[in-house]
């Protein structure tokens, strides 16, 4: 039997409604005067709907409909739907990066929970930076909250062909500059690599952080995987209005569902898909906000003992998230990796993930592997360390070739994007296939915002002689959906100084992924008066949004969030000031 925790005197929402004073009457005014009569509301959960729906957003763009199928449930189960519109975050849209404003979607979600008469929330996102921008922000609040997944868009396809988000951009790309591929051909792969509405169908950031809501227990079972246009998804949308009515009446807080076991078990399911490696900085910065100090080595253990069964591109070489669903989904991954997750967590059902798990099957064994048949028996992400990068820096081992295991090679650097760009289409660069190309100034100041360039194009030089990977470093991050030896997240940052701002063209540089360890072949003595001659580059901000964020943000490696945001677990829900 259902524990009930609240009444309607009891509700958040009473406190604006409820009253008999003037306040209050002007709230109950203005609500009737949007048409609705007291009976629809009073004593009702009140259900925020974030929604993170835009015009410029392909992968949300169902949530104009969905949010319909949300409201119905909600109404179905006596509760009252207000929707609250977020800023969207269209991955590919916005400039320089999307990771510039993830903190700025948590405190929006934060801010509007706290400041509207709002009992619970249903949060509405899948495009990369939503799940964490929304979660982080609804964790803070404090409110039940449950997450609707956007869903991953359809295979892609052209000329019969199956085409994969990102990754055969990339690779299709590669074959123009090598001028293997007309502009008819290309314009042909523009428009069969998006088929329908939803979020990229490789395994990139948005199918990783949708897989980590449900497996941290904030989504119904299986909801992370359903295809946007699939009519389960409707259904998942209105189920999930109604369970957020009950989750008010049970005060489900996320303090209640969330512990540190859950983040560990996110981690576990992370490594199983082969994840983006940006789930490293969003299910630290998730956690945190929760009051769990996960770390780098938490992935890193985990990549030891969770071997990759999804057999997902681009870690896989095959299949897509549409696959991945038929074959069983989430909860077919997760029975399949049982013995390395605690079972015992809570989720917004109200159940343990082990219950909501039960009876869980896959029905292909070639897209979710046994562990014994694995795509890797380890190795979605490996953390590696030393001199050049003394806190941290990550690469995806699983995603490329393994004579880059263990390389030490010349540095190429580049202080900025544009000169990168500029250089790698030079024919006379001075570069081989054993060089290691370096890009800087590219982290969470310097980018700014930490943009996705950690997978740096291949020289067309090299190209042209058929070289497809080569190692590859820098501070920033790369797509989930990309792929090759690339070496990211380097921390400190080199724009504010970290060593990796000291690397001159042409130092050695040795990498051994087995043994977790980087190192720039150059003495101390040399780097210390490298070191000496550093100075900081000019603030990339004077005013705004982006002054406040070079000031908070942290590192990569505790997760970029803002330091002044990492709050005590829980933190009570603050009263509005208008009172
Ligand atoms: Fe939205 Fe990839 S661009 S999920």
């Amino acid at each position: 039997m259902k524990t009930l925790r609240k009444t309607p005197d009891t509700l958040r929402s009473a406190r604006w409604f409820a009253p008999d004073d003037l306040r209050s009457s002007s709230h109950r005014a203005r609500t009737m005067q949007m048409g609705y009569a007291p009976s629809e509301w009073m004593g009702k959960p009140v259900i925020a709907i974030i929604n993170t729906w835009s015009d410029i957003n392909p992968c949300h763009a169902h949530f104009k409909q969905r949010v319909d199928d949300v409201k119905r449930g909600i109404l179905q189960a006596g509760g009252f739907p207000i929707e609250l519109p977020a800023i969207s975050l269209a991955e590919v849209m916005v400039k320089p990066t999307t990771m510039l404003y993830r903190n700025f979607l948590a405190m929006e979600a934060e801010e509007l929970l706290r400041s509207h008469p709002v009992d619970g929330a249903v949060l509405m996102g899948g495009c990369d930076k939503t799940t964490p921008g929304l979660l982080m922000g609804a964790i803070s609040a404090g409110l039940p909250a449950i997450y609707v997944p956007a869903g991953p868009m359809l295979r892609g396809n052209y000329k019969g062909k199956v085409l994969g988000s990102g990754s055969d951009t990339w690779k299709f790309w590669d074959e123009r500059r090598a001028g293997n591929l007309s502009e008819v051909e290309w314009i042909g792969i523009e428009g069969g690599i998006a088929r329908s509405h939803g979020t990229c169908m490789t395994m990139g950031t948005a199918s990783t952080m949708t897989a980590v809501a449900e497996s941290i227990g904030m989504t119904l079972p299986n909801a992370s995987s359903i295809p946007a246009v699939d009519a389960s998804h409707i259904r998942m949308c209105s189920e999930s209005g109604r369970r957020i009515v009950d989750m008010v009446w049970e005060d489900l807080t996320p303090k209640r569902i969330l512990s540190r076991q859950s983040f560990e078990n996110s981690i576990a399911v992370a490594m199983a898909m082969g994840c983006s490696t940006n789930a490293i900085i969003h299910v630290i910065a998730m956690a945190r906000r929760a009051g769990f100090d996960i770390g780098l080595e938490d992935f890193d253990v985990a990549s030891r003992k969770v071997p990759v069964i999804a057999n997902i591109r681009p870690s896989g070489d095959k299949y897509l998230m549409e696959d991945f669903y038929y074959a069983g989904g989430l909860p077919g991954l997760m029975s399949r990796i049982r013995d390395k997750l605690n079972l015992d967590t809570k989720t917004v059902t109200g159940r343990s993930l082990g219950e909501n798990i039960e009876g869980a099957a896959v029905y292909d064994d070639d897209v979710i592997r046994t562990t014994e048949n694995a795509l890797y028996h380890e190795g979605a992400l490996a953390v590696l360390k030393g001199n050049i990068a003394p806190d941290g820096c990550v690469m995806k081992p699983s995603a490329c070739e393994k004579r880059f295991f263990k390389h030490t090679g010349p540095a190429l650097v580049f202080d900025d994007y544009p000169s990168m760009k500029e250089a790698v289409d030079r024919e006379d660069l001075d570069v081989t296939p054993d060089h290691i190309l370096i890009l800087r100034n590219a982290g969470p100041q310097g980018g700014p915002g930490m943009p996705e360039w950690g997978m740096l194009p291949i020289p067309t030089k090299l190209v042209k002689q058929g070289v497809r990977d080569m190692l590859r470093m820098s501070d920033s991050r790369m797509s989930g959906t990309s792929y090759g030896a690339c070496i990211l997240h380097v921390s400190p940052e080199s724009y504010v100084g970290g060593p990796f701002a000291l690397v001159r063209t042409g130092d050695l540089i040795s990498v051994d992924i087995d043994a977790r360890r980087i190192h720039l072949e150059v003495s101390d003595e040399e780097l210390a008066r490298r070191r000496a001659e550093w100075t900081p580059p000019p603030a990339r901000f004077e005013r705004g949004y982006g002054w406040m964020f070079s000031q908070h943000v942290r590192q990569a490696n505790d997760g970029c969030d803002f330091d002044y945001l990492e709050t005590d677990f829980g933190a009570p829900v603050g009263e509005p000031s208008i009172y």
